[in-house]
């Protein structure tokens, strides 16, 4: 299953993609986190890696060379991406959880980021993963990755909604631009809950949108106090409830819990 996070800037993305690799771990799955965001660079800090994956965009010869193969079909040489392909240093891993990122922007003036959103796009389309392999993405904030076209291979959308009017906003539209790139599944999560009062007035207005919520994420000072010193997150109320939203996600999907080896 390749599934991608997305919502609002500041929502909390990052970590809940964060907490599903984490549960996915959990359940037995090997999960590859990929970083698809061009401006954030401590996805690797909350997962507890020393050190940031060398970009993808690297590969290719960095982002000079990628604006000069985007007129050509295609800028990846392989036909197929297994995670076993992926060389080293391009991918950190440890106990059933790897991270790759696509591309950073860096320097002032060096251009948009075009050639990142198409090298997501073929990256993801390419990428093909086992039975008990699954993708998670972690997307930039707001709606041009659909414009660019990297949802084009994804199963699933898990859209991150926090307690502001926008948030709910951009989830709508996240939901239809979601089912005209032909995903299967659109879940929304609810995040930075304060209160059970705030989470039933959440999903009021997000029915009143035609959606539903399949689970909450309680406000947890642990998460921010990670975030804050740029400690990994895992435990705590937010962790817990992510799993439980995940088996809610892995039964929806009709995936089964793995037994790694
Ligand atoms: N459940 C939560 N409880 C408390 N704080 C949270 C929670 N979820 C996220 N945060 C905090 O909100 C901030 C934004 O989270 P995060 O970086 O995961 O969001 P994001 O959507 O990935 O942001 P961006 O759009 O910049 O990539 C962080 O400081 C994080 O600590
Ligand atoms: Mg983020």
């Amino acid at each position: 299953m390749k599934i991608s996070v997305c919502g609002k800037g500041g929502s909390g993305k990052s970590a809940i993609v964060t907490l599903l690799a984490k549960g996915m771990q959990q359940r037995g799955y090997q999960a590859l986190v990929v970083d698809s965001d061009e401006s954030n660079l401590g996805l690797y800090r909350m997962l507890g890696f020393d050190r940031a994956p060398v970009p993808l965009m690297e590969l290719v010869g960095g982002k000079k060379s990628l604006k000069q193969k985007m007129s050509q079909p295609e800028v990846l040489a392989q036909a197929e991406i297994w995670l076993k392909d992926i060389p080293p240093e391009y991918m950190v891993e440890r106990d059933g959880i790897g991270l790759v990122a696509i591309g950073k922007i860096m320097q002032s003036l060096e251009g948009c980021a075009c050639p990142m959103g198409v090298l997501s796009r073929e990256f993801l389309k390419k990428l093909r993963l086992k039975e008990a392999e699954v993708a998670i993405v972690d997307m930039e904030a707001g709606v041009e990755h659909f414009g660019r076209g990297v949802e084009t291979s994804i199963d699933s959308v898990l859209v991150v909604v926090e307690p502001s009017f926008d948030s709910l906003e951009i989830a709508e539209r996240i939901k239809d631009l979601a089912i005209g790139s032909g995903v299967n599944n659109t879940w929304v999560v609810l995040n930075k809950v304060a209160s059970e009062e705030m989470d039933s007035s959440l999903r009021k207005e997000l029915r009143k949108r035609n959606m539903d919520a399949i689970g909450s994420i309680y406000y947890d000072l642990e998460i921010f106090q990670a975030s804050l010193e740029g400690h990994p997150l895992g435990k705590g109320r937010a962790a817990e409830e992510t799993v439980r939203i995940l088996d809610r996600l892995l039964a929806q999907a009709k995936l089964k819990v793995q037994v790694r080896h």
